[in-house]
């Protein structure tokens, strides 16, 4: 049996007295039942290295590969592990070696923009800044089940396109061309209420609020029903702060939470490395 403490009344939990480089099966039966049930899990204290974090992250299910984006043959060879993004704002040689720079990254869940995003993300805190950089959860199955009746009535049907072309940072992919409306902003639908394919619990499902689109609605229609569903689904109550140390190990459900990070100084050093868990196909 693992230890697990919750750390608020309904999405997270704390397991402690485990090093992920060592558990066993059952162990590791135990913290997805957990993870499933909490949609967020945090383990301190972890000792480990890239491939850890790979090996720990593939048993959730196949590992996307880092995009390999417009980099030189010398950049590529730089890249240690193939599963293992780096987050960061450190430059080397005169460039940053990891995404996202020091900026604030808006609420979002991970890659919702594609046809079938990653249930699970891995984040390992290796270099934590002293001020800043905090990262916030969002529980959407606590945020759709305190919406009004109506509410949830009007929109159970509905869905979002999520735009693909910007970061959660806000900055253009330079694969994209920019736009000024978000009707034209490139990227998948999916339902705004999501019915949870492992448990069959039900919650809002938003992806990003900056470029979305309710298709069917004007754009008006659109843009103030957002503002609406997302003014509960980040209101207070329902989201959780994490305070960064070395060592810790956040594993969430991008069907059940959203997540933000605040902005942090330029000069300090900030570095993490995460996986992305895909879809299981069996
Ligand atoms: C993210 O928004 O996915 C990054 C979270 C973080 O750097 O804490």
């Amino acid at each position: 049996m693992i230890e697990l403490q919750p750390i608020n009344e309904t999405f997270v939990a704390d397991i402690t007295g485990l090093n992920v480089r060592h558990i066993s099966d059952a162990d590791f039966d135990d913290i997805y039942a957990a993870w499933l049930q909490f949609g967020v899990l945090r383990l301190r204290n972890q000792p480990i290295d890239e491939d850890d974090l790979e090996v720990f992250s593939a048993r959730f299910g196949p590992l996307e590969e880092i995009p390999m984006g417009p980099r030189s043959v010398e950049e590529n060879a730089k890249i240690r592990n193939r599963y293992v993004l780096q987050l960061s704002n450190i430059i080397v040689d005169g460039k940053p070696i990891g995404g996202l720079g020091n900026a604030e990254a808006n609420w979002h869940s991970d890659m919702t923009y594609v046809e079938t995003p990653p249930p699970a993300s891995v984040l390992l805190g290796v270099e934590i800044p002293e001020q800043g950089g905090d990262t916030y959860f969002a529980d959407q199955l606590a945020a759709y089940e305190a919406l009004p009746a109506e509410l949830k009535t009007r929109i159970q049907d509905l869905t979002i396109k999520h735009d693909a072309a910007h970061t959660s940072t806000g900055d253009l992919r330079a694969e994209f061309e920019a736009f000024d409306d978000p009707r034209d902003a490139p990227g998948a639908v999916h339902p705004m209420v999501l019915r949870h394919v492992e448990t069959g619990s039900q919650a809002l499902y938003l992806g990003r609020r900056e470029w979305a689109y309710i298709p069917g609605m004007s754009l008006d229609e659109s843009e103030s029903l957002l503002d609406e569903i997302w003014s509960y689904a980040t209101a207070p109550e329902f989201v959780w702060q994490q305070k960064w140390h070395p060592g810790d190990l956040i594993i969430w459900d991008n069907r059940r939470v959203l997540h933000r990070r605040d902005d942090f100084d330029p000069q300090s050093r900030r570095l993490m490395k995460r996986c992305q868990v895909l879809a299981r196909t069996n």
